[in-house]
């Protein structure tokens, strides 16, 4: 390839400027076309005829690997048909270390090893179906606020000179921040996307230390680093600083100027000496390795492009429509992406994603033979939203969550809303229905409650990305309150109603102080986002059609002071800090440190069934050592790319093949006065920028790092039988505790999760390998994982504080 050719590869063509909300440039004489990069993890945004699968959340709390296996490979199919070749899928952070952090729904629950499990099975599942995967956002991404200059302007926000800086200490950042990237690049994952934040007061996209040493040196990652949209902020530093691809392309806010960091820039930058040569091959190695490491990815052609387009969604348009310019072309030829297959998988997971927190009184599932003769479904997440349930983004709040608002939202083929789906089955089991979706008109929702026999109140609370304000929530949640009046209306229906069943369909965690413990409130369900299927699942759960096998994926706390606030304010900085003092405590990892009595701890769920567990046995496979063994040296790097400079008038723009776009990103040099640097005259690097290989053993060595970290060294099983009265699944979790022999550590740490389901007598076996770096720590000082010498504590259960089964590993020096 030319140099044009290569930076093409690198740079977006811009904002509006192909079909998808990311485009490279092409290289037409190889035949390999712009690359489309398409949001997202719940499925193919802005488009139609796609599934508005669960959200990341709501997958975290089956507890299921399979499953979410499955749904990675349903959302990889529908990419695919779109004509996407790559995913912005799936997110690894936010990983939840603010419960009011706007994004925490798009991703897999606040623990690390959950995360880092489920967006391996993810990965694998899209990249299974020909569509290359993007994990991200590397990393510190915890909370919407300050994360982008230009996006804050009330308030007297707009002083914001500079995104907030995540500091993140050593220890926090491998034991919890990198952890599930690892698992990720583990699985094989081709791109990573850097975050909009600082980190420890670097850019994420060019922190030389996060991309170059840890992600690419430690984690042996081979694939591409690529921006968040306007995540770039510098030329030649951000490329020397690891990355690898820039998305949208222009500068941002600075949409349709054509002006970028790159593209032209980064040609004259490599031409004049400034940017070696192997940094650009370096970069488009990486962008193109996954098409020909990974065996189910294949490098696209130029046939083999979407048919779709994101910024319009009538079938004819202008080609350029944001610029305004070029023909009337046929813009979305909406190709059906939807499938039996996905229509499954989307319902099986909101399903299975429904938590059952309490169940007093067992008055779930409803049934007729208790003398249930006439409901009330109440509550604005009863029916759908007066405003339709696809407003841009899923801005609309009123009817029932199907996702959170921002980039990781799809439009819903069709949503089968709470009331739709109870209302069935209630006149299927001749029972009168009565309906109230009005959370301010007290007066008819008093009168219906006194006249039931059982009401149902659907109550909700959302947020999202900080590029839309949502009703004074500027991406995260400014509390944890109910929306719409939630708690009003619970407690007016249940001051008059015996049997109220509340059903929380929320982002994550909210106060649920004001209604749990009211004798009347008999009932409560968490569901989380569940998609286009959301009222289905509910009603399948409250009818025991389906018996709940959710667990929560975060703590629901009592009090809002144990939640680690939202930085929302600047003080007198521009340049605001977050200084991320729970260090390794994420979740409940802190409540177990500080015997803080959460509301419903982590892993929490019920079931209509009961399950008996016994029988541990722990088996010894390979016998652990303290220090990780070396790996294999990496083979001698043979350069077979040589420079090609010659001449800049090869790079010029060639006018007489065709007309720029304007506003379009191209690689061309604007004029050939290019002069090459002095040698005294280079480039600063950033620290510890190396030219030539460098191995940091004993770390590095494969994909995720130190190969022998991913070896078994335990094997854990236990039985699990059914002892109650309806078939049902059972989540199984394992925690260890850790010995501090030289650090101290959560008193649990998850490192397993097996969900086994079980007919009504039966017993099945639950099984765990517990790998070396199950049993590992950071240690700051040596800077390497090491298992600690002393006991180890094996807990098997159905929560993080609902452990049945203890064991014990003796790990001796
Ligand atoms: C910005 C968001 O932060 C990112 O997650 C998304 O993929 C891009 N916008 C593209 O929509």
């Amino acid at each position: 390839m030319s140099i044009v050719e290569k930076v093409n590869l690198t740079t977006g063509t811009g904002w509006g400027s192909g079909s998808c909300v990311g485009n490279t440039g092409s290289v037409p004489r190889l035949g390999i076309p712009e690359l489309c990069l398409q949001d997202g993890p719940n499925g193919v945004r802005y488009t139609d005829f796609v599934t508005n699968f669960p959200s990341g959340i709501a997958a975290a709390s089956t507890f299921n690997k399979g499953l979410v296996y499955l749904r990675g490979k349903a959302i990889g199919k529908e990419h695919k048909q779109k004509g996407v070749h790559m995913a912005l899928a799936p997110v690894l952070g936010p990983i939840g270390l603010k419960a009011a952090g706007g994004r925490n729904w798009e991703s897999f629950g606040a623990d690390p090893y959950l995360q880092g499990i489920l967006g391996a099975a993810t990965i694998e599942g899209i990249q299974d179906e020909g569509v290359l995967a993007i994990a991200r956002s590397f990393v510190g991404n915890e909370q919407e606020h300050f994360r982008q200059v230009g996006e804050w302007e009330d308030n007297g926000w707009d002083r914001l000179e500079k995104s907030i800086s995540s500091n993140i200490g050593d220890r926090a950042m491998h034991e919890i921040y990198m952890w599930p990237f690892a698992d990720a690049i583990r699985a094989g994952v081709g791109g990573i996307m850097c975050s909009l934040n600082q980190v420890n007061n670097t850019y994420a996209c060019e922190n030389s230390y996060l991309l170059n040493y840890l992600l690419k040196e430690e984690l042996g990652f081979q694939g591409f680093v690529v921006s968040d949209w306007g995540a770039q902020h510098s030329g030649v530093y951000s490329a020397l600083a690891g990355l690898d691809m820039t998305v949208p392309g222009e500068i941002f806010d600075d949409w349709l100027s054509g002006k970028s960091f790159w593209g032209p820039l980064l040609t004259r930058s490599v031409y004049n000496n400034t940017l070696p040569q192997q940094r650009l091959d370096d970069m488009v190695t990486r962008i193109l390795a996954p098409f020909f490491a990974i065996d189910t990815l294949k490098l696209p052609s130029d046939e083999d492009t979407p048919n779709f387009s994101s910024w319009t969604y009538h079938t004819y348009g202008q080609q350029y429509p944001y610029q305004h310019y070029g023909p009337i072309i046929q813009q979305n030829y909406h190709q059906n992406a939807r499938t039996k297959f996905s229509d499954d998988i989307a319902l099986n997971v909101a399903r299975e994603a429904i938590v059952l927190l309490k169940n007093d009184g067992h008055n779930l599932p409803i049934d007729k033979d208790d003398g249930i003769r006439k409901i009330l479904i109440a509550g604005s997440g009863a029916g759908l939203d007066a405003r339709g349930y696809n407003c841009k983004d899923q801005r609309c709040y009123e009817g029932p969550l199907t996702s959170g608002w921002g980039s990781a939202a799809v439009n819903n083929p069709f949503v089968i809303s709470p009331y739709e789906a109870i209302a069935k089955r209630a006149r299927e089991r001749e029972m009168l229905v009565e309906y109230s979706n009005d959370n301010w008109d007290f007066d008819s929702l008093d009168e219906l409650s006194d006249l039931v026999d059982l009401a149902i109140v659907i109550v909700t609370a959302d947020s999202g990305e900080g590029f839309i304000e949502v009703d004074d929530n500027y991406g995260d949640r400014q509390n944890f309150s109910l929306w719409n009046n939630g708690d009003e209306i619970i407690n007016h229906v249940a001051s008059r109603c015996s049997k109220t069943i509340v059903v929380v369909n929320s982002v994550g965690p909210v106060n649920m102080e004001k209604f749990i413990e009211l004798e009347n409130v008999v009932g409560v369900v968490y569901a989380g986002p569940l998609g286009q299927y959301v009222g289905q699942a509910i009603a399948e759960v409250l009818f025991g059609e389906v018996n709940p096998s959710g667990k929560l994926p975060f703590t629901i706390a009592r009090k809002k002071s144990h939640y680690v606030p939202i930085v929302d304010s600047l003080k007198d900085s521009n340049d605001p800090q977050d200084n991320f003092d729970r260090d390794i405590y994420l979740d409940y990892r802190f409540f177990d440190k500080h015997n803080i009595k959460p509301r419903f701890e982590f892993g929490y769920g019920l079931s209509y069934t009961k399950f008996q567990l016994s029988d541990l046995k722990i088996v010894e496979i390979n016998s652990p050592t303290e220090y990780l063994p070396y790996p294999e040296e990496y083979l001698p790097i043979y350069r077979t790319i040589e420079d090609d400079i010659c001449d800049p008038e090869d790079a010029l723009f060639p006018h007489d093949e065709f007309d720029p776009v304007p506003g379009f990103i191209y690689p061309y040099l604007y004029n050939e006065n290019v002069q090459t640097l002095p040698d005294d005259d280079r480039f600063d690097y950033p620290l510890g920028y190396s030219e030539t290989n460098t191995n940091s053993p004993p770390l590095s060595g494969g994909f995720g790092g130190n190969q022998a970290l991913w070896e078994v060294l335990f094997s854990v099983k236990a039985k699990v039988k059914n002892i109650g009265k309806y078939k049902g699944g059972f989540a199984s979790q394992l925690y260890i505790e850790f010995p501090s022999t030289f650090v101290s550590s959560p008193p649990k740490v998850l490192r397993g999760i097996d969900k086994v389901f079980i007919k009504k007598g039966d017993t099945a076996t639950i099984e765990f390998n517990i790998l070396h770096r199950d049993l590992t720590i950071w240690d700051t000082r040596s800077q390497q994982w090491i298992i600690q010498t002393g006991t180890y504590k094996i807990f098997v259960g159905s929560s993080s504080r609902r452990v049945e089964l203890c064991g014990e590993i003796d790990i001796g020096a």
